[in-house]
């Protein structure tokens, strides 16, 4: 019989407990090792050998990639396959890490950091394989989602703000997620991952729904409409054009009908047309879930299909 595969798991707190819990219901899989914010790191523990997949969760830190970074480095650089639930080195170093996968023939997979259970890199690399993404358009913060349901319900954004971080859907204290940072983030490593680029956050015209006049929102609700806040990518003559802003929607528009914090992403392609995919959990445990199906695909599929 086939050994388990050995996983190093580094981040424990409420997306790994969750990946932990599932993972220990797999026979295929053997977490071996924990590591912890203090304590032998995933350099010191990948020296030792005999690991197959290092899963991260550790915090998502936008402006230097975070500890995260430092894991892709250190799992790829030693051809070890690498899954994240964190933005960090998908908007810092995402062309870096694609290279360095390529080199050492260790696959890179990120499905937890871009929209967790609703799938949407997955998307394109397996259900579009051999069409041509042209655009991208999605809800991908259940937060701000879940907020501008409330406004739409005569809520202030503060007091929605408050519910969803008491619901567990606002990642921290919500901030990045009504600022737009989250949205952007999730835009731009969807983007390089499909178009193979480096788009840079930076590259992004980022609104959030912070300055939104409270009384559109309720009009727009009165009105059966909805605004939506929707990052959007274009690819444009060989370059990527982004944007991240609130839009008020009509009825029959793809991203309309999500409620609460459900996320949404549509792919307008060349050959198969424009598809939609909406829903999927947005909590800690569906984010451990998809940390898990990565791990499985690495696994099954080895690098990228
Ligand atoms: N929560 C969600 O629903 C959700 C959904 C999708 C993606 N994500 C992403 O998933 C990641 C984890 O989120 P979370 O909600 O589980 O956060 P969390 O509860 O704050 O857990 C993060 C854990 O990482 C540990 N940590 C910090 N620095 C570390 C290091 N250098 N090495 C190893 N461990 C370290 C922390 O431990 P210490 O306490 O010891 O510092 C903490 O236990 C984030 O990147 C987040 O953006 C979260």
């Amino acid at each position: 019989m086939r050994r388990p595969a050995r996983v190093l798991l580094a981040g424990v707190g409420r997306v790994g407990s969750a990946f932990l819990e599932l993972a220990a219901a797999r026979p295929e899989l053997e977490v071996g090792a924990v590591v912890r914010s203090t304590g032998p790191t995933v350099d010191e523990l990948l020296a030792g050998g005999g690991w197959d997949v290092v899963a991260d969760a550790t915090p998502s830190d936008l402006t230097t990639g975070g500890p995260a970074l430092v894991h892709a480095r250190a799992a790829l650089g030693a051809g070890v396959h690498f899954a994240t639930a964190a933005k960090g080195p998908l908007v810092r170093g995402h062309g870096e890490l694609r290279e360095l996968a390529r080199r050492t023939g260790a696959g890179f997979r990120f499905s937890a950091a871009t929209g967790a259970a609703l799938p949407t890199v997955d998307t394109v690399e397996f259900a579009l394989a051999g069409a041509r993404v042209l655009a991208m358009e999605g809800v991908l913060n259940g937060t701000s989602n879940y907020v501008l349901d409330r406004m739409g319900e005569s809520v202030e954004l503060e007091t929605a703000l408050a519910e969803a971080r008491e619901r567990g859907i606002a990642d921290g204290d919500g901030r990045a997620d009504v600022a737009g940072a989250d949205t952007a983030a999730k835009l731009v490593a969807i983007a390089n991952a499909v178009w193979g680029g480096d788009l840079a956050l930076e590259d992004v015209a980022v609104t959030g729904i912070e300055g939104l006049d409270p009384a559109q929102v309720r009009a727009a609700a009165r009105a059966g409409e909805a605004v939506r806040l929707i990052g959007r990518a274009v690819l444009e003559e060989g370059r990527v054009r982004a944007e991240v802003r609130p839009v008020r929607v009509t009825r029959d528009h793809p991203l309309a009908g999500l409620r609460g914090a459900d996320k949404a992403i549509t792919f307008e392609t060349d050959t198969m047309g424009r598809l939609t995919l909406s829903g999927g959990r947005s909590d800690p445990r569906a984010a451990g879930a998809a940390l898990l199906r990565d791990v499985l695909l690495l696994l099954r599929v080895g690098p990228r299909a």
